[in-house]
């Protein structure tokens, strides 16, 4: 499958290490005969350890460690242990990079893969690891630990906190999706909220177009319609719609630093909201044939027509164009078939297997009522598919029906909330609505405090906090959050020196 507007993961001169891992922390999960641990890669920095001073563990999530490496050269774990004399270290996830605890990825070799059994990775790590060339003792629980993590690592920072209080002193949950949501049609809301108005409403108009010209089921409009997008043998129409949400993967992409994020989401909008005089003026004879099925207009058929022929040359141009030339479109863009148990299937298999389980997430389409920036077609069942074709039944681990998540919400989910956890949410993030911060939260305006500081960057989208720059020239609400993270963290460090001196410290410090 292929993704849009992903950045690639940089490399760098740090140097890559291993920790003996149990393989499972779980005795009703047992290790293979003769096997307990395996190889959980893991990068640190300690050239500002003073000490006695604090240990930054970044979770790695969903992904290789190695792309989370520029957080500890220049982003949040490099700010934090510059200015605590702490030790950063992004720490890689099992089942992700080259950590694994198996040898292939068939169903029944997920079965290490729990939400649950990675929060101990980080516990277990945290209490014993002991770093290469670093002549201290730093484990929990005698220094203090501190979790950071954006997004579903971010949720595992904000539960690590609640569900190991011994070992994490505190804890850094950014765009934290602590709720686990099966049908999670809001990812596109806050798009729909604050993308450009006029490029919204042109592409609910072109999705409600080109809905209404499916729907006629005539083979003729179908195809025409899809070979005008540069899909042509994109079979299912469920796969072609799909195709055309692709560009909106790139408003998650963008980052306040554009060497990290991608601007791609305003070339699109621009591109649906400026058409050239060009495509506006005149018809060919396929257009002919789609102006002929469109539905009766509303005012401004050439506008309407012109910014429809603009998305359409977007997408030829910009998606369909990613598949190459030699390879059927269905390879590309289709979802009948997910294939491949190896090692490296993970980048794809492993969430897919994760948010199967427990997690959920599938988009779909807003429901009746609600103006919808994805096609009608895209359905739960149809963004859920993947579950069953990928993951055959097993004989020790099977993929439910739907995932379970009560094992994720159990925690707390909307309303999980400790002492020294803090929440930093992006007010533009299409995954806030399974954080604290969700409009469907009991209070997403929670008191913010130095103990529970709870957060929102204004205008900023997911984990905005996560990544930094060494030379001053982060924006103002960048800088703003940074400092509010090292002021807060610094508290905390001053409330574990006033434990060991036997003074301290739970619920007497609610202040701004
Ligand atoms: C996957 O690994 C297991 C051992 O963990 C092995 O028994 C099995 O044959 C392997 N399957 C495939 C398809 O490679
Ligand atoms: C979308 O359709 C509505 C209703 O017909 C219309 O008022 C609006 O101007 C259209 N938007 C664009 C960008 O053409
Ligand atoms: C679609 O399939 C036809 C027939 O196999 C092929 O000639 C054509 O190049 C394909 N088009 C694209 C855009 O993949
Ligand atoms: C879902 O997870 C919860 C929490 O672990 C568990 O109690 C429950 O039995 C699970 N439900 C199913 C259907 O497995």
């Amino acid at each position: 499958q292929l993704t849009f507007g992903t950045p690639a993961p940089s490399t760098t001169s740090y140097k890559a290490h291993t920790f003996d891992q149990l393989i499972s922390h779980d005795d009703a999960v047992p290790p293979p005969e003769g096997e307990t641990t395996f190889q959980q890669r893991y990068w640190f920095d300690a050239s500002f350890y003073q000490p006695g001073g604090p240990v930054y563990l970044l979770d790695g999530g969903e992904t290789d460690g190695e792309g989370r490496i520029p957080f500890l050269e220049k982003g949040i774990l490099r700010i934090l242990s510059e200015a605590t004399g702490g030790i950063g270290i992004v720490f890689e996830h099992r089942y992700y990079g080259e950590s694994f605890p198996v040898e292939n990825l068939t169903t029944d070799n997920f079965r290490y893969l729990t939400t649950m059994q990675s929060l101990q990775d980080s516990a277990y790590f945290a209490q014993n690891v002991k770093l290469p060339g670093v002549q201290y003792d730093v484990t929990a629980p005698n220094s203090p630990w501190i979790y950071y993590g954006g997004s579903y690592a971010g949720a595992k920072s904000a539960f690590a906190r609640k569900l190991f209080p011994d070992v994490w002193w505190g804890a850094i949950a950014s765009s934290a999706v602590t709720k686990a949501i099966v049908d999670y049609w809001e990812y596109h809301e806050p798009i729909r909220a604050s993308g450009p108005p006029e490029c919204i409403s042109a592409l609910i108009n072109n999705t409600n177009l080109i809905d209404t010209l499916l729907s006629a089921g005539q083979p003729l409009v179908t195809s025409t319609l899809k070979t005008f997008f540069g899909l042509p043998n994109v079979t299912l129409d469920e796969d072609f719609v799909n195709t055309l949400s692709m560009p909106l993967g790139s408003w998650q992409a963008r980052n306040w630093d554009p060497k990290v994020g991608s601007t791609e989401f305003f070339s699109f909008c621009d591109a649906l909201t400026s058409p050239s005089d060009e495509l506006a003026a005149s018809l060919n004879p396929d257009e002919e044939l789609l102006l002929s099925a469109f539905p009766p207009f509303p005012s401004d058929p050439r506008k309407t027509l012109a910014s429809f022929k603009a998305y359409a040359a977007y997408i030829q141009e910009n998606v369909a164009s990613l598949c190459p030339p030699d390879e059927d479109q269905n390879d590309c863009f289709g979802t009948d078939l997910y294939e491949g148990d190896g090692l490296d299937d993970a980048p794809w298999k492993s969430w897919t297997y994760q948010y199967c389980t427990e997690w959920g997430y599938f988009q779909r389409a807003a429901p009746e009522g609600t103006p919808s920036l994805i096609s009608q077609l895209i359905t739960l069942d149809y963004t859920s598919e993947i579950c069953s074709k990928a993951f055959p039944p097993g004989k020790l681990a099977t993929v439910p029906k739907t995932p379970n998540v009560t094992e994720i919400n159990q925690w707390g989910g909307f309303e999980l909330e400790y002492s020294r956890l803090a929440f930093i949410d992006g007010s533009e993030d299409p995954w806030i609505y399974a954080t604290p911060h969700s409009p469907n939260a009991a209070n997403p305006k929670r008191k913010d405090t130095i103990s529970k500081p709870f957060k929102v960057i204004k205008g900023g989208v997911h984990h905005w906090d996560e990544n930094g720059l060494l030379d001053g020239e982060e924006p103002a609400v960048i800088k703003k959050v940074h400092l509010e993270e090292v002021g807060f963290v610094m508290f905390w460090l001053d409330e574990w020196e006033k434990k060991k001196n036997g003074s301290c410290c739970f619920g007497s410090n609610e202040r701004i």
